[in-house]
């Protein structure tokens, strides 16, 4: 990769054609040549780290409730493909483990979002670290949240493994609040990648990734402002476009 290069990680794995955060989605995202994936984990009622971006299942399952009050063989009975398209029937919400597994070999970035910003779901910190840990993954692997709490307990459980805060907001200086919960970048909605914070925190040692980049305009401006990381949909348009195969 060339140097100063903008990676492009694929956001739910390879949301805009294939159905969100499903192995057949993220299957599509290294075919295609991403940089990372993006993910989001949640904790299910017999402790298991899957792979969901809704504290529910109703929106991309065939099942309705709450994840976090099914076991892992009821999450696992549920169809998550359907919804999007027939073609996709039969898919499953995948565990992290499962997801680590396909990664294997790779070398892709693996970017983990832990979703307790809406229900805190007890030591799912420590479990994320202890399975991407497992695989051998930590290396290639950053740990992002909503929840700054979060971040904190990553970084005192494992003081080298690297983290993002997440937030949508326009904030000054935030590398400084940054530094106190140990994260090393910045995750920022697409409404502040414009913005004089977001063009000074590189000098403050803070990269800027910014989710979620799906017009071709904000592509080209923000590969031409050099920003470290864009999280898109639809990674092939991106890499199409960065690497000038697409006018
Ligand atoms: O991690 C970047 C992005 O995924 C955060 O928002 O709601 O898509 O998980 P969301
Ligand atoms: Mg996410």
């Amino acid at each position: 990769m060339q140097k100063g290069k903008t990676l492009i990680f694929a956001h739910r794995g390879s949301k805009g054609t294939h159905p969100e955060n499903t192995l057949e989605a993220f299957r599509e995202a290294i075919r295609v040549g991403a940089d990372g994936i993006e993910l989001d984990v949640h904790l299910s009622k017999d402790g298991e780290l899957v792979i969901i971006h809704d504290e529910k299942v109703d929106r991309t399952t065939n099942g309705s409730g709450k994840v976090g009050q099914m076991t892992l063989a009821e999450l696992k009975s549920l169809d998550a493909g359907s919804w999007l398209s027939w073609e996709f029937a039969g898919a499953t919400i995948p565990t992290l483990d499962e997801v680590l597994e396909l990664l294997k070999g790779t070398g892709i970035k693996l970017n983990v979002e832990i979703k307790s910003d809406v229900i805190p779901y007890e030591g799912i910190e420590k479990k994320v670290l202890e399975t991407i840990g497992r695989h051998g993954y930590l290396e290639n692997t950053v740990i992002s949240s909503f929840n700054h709490y979060s971040v904190k307990k990553i970084r005192e459980l494992n003081p080298n493994m690297r983290t993002a805060i997440l937030f949508m907001e326009l904030l000054y200086q935030p590398w400084n609040y940054a530094k106190s919960v140990g994260a090393s970048a910045l995750h920022v909605h697409l409404s502040v990648a414009y913005s004089e914070m977001a063009r000074e925190a590189p000098a403050h040692g803070f990269p800027i990734r910014v989710f979620t980049v799906n017009k071709e305009k904000d592509m080209r401006n923000l590969f031409r402002a050099g920003v470290d990381t864009i999280m898109t949909d639809y990674p092939e348009l991106a890499l199409a476009i960065r690497d000038g195969k697409r006018e």
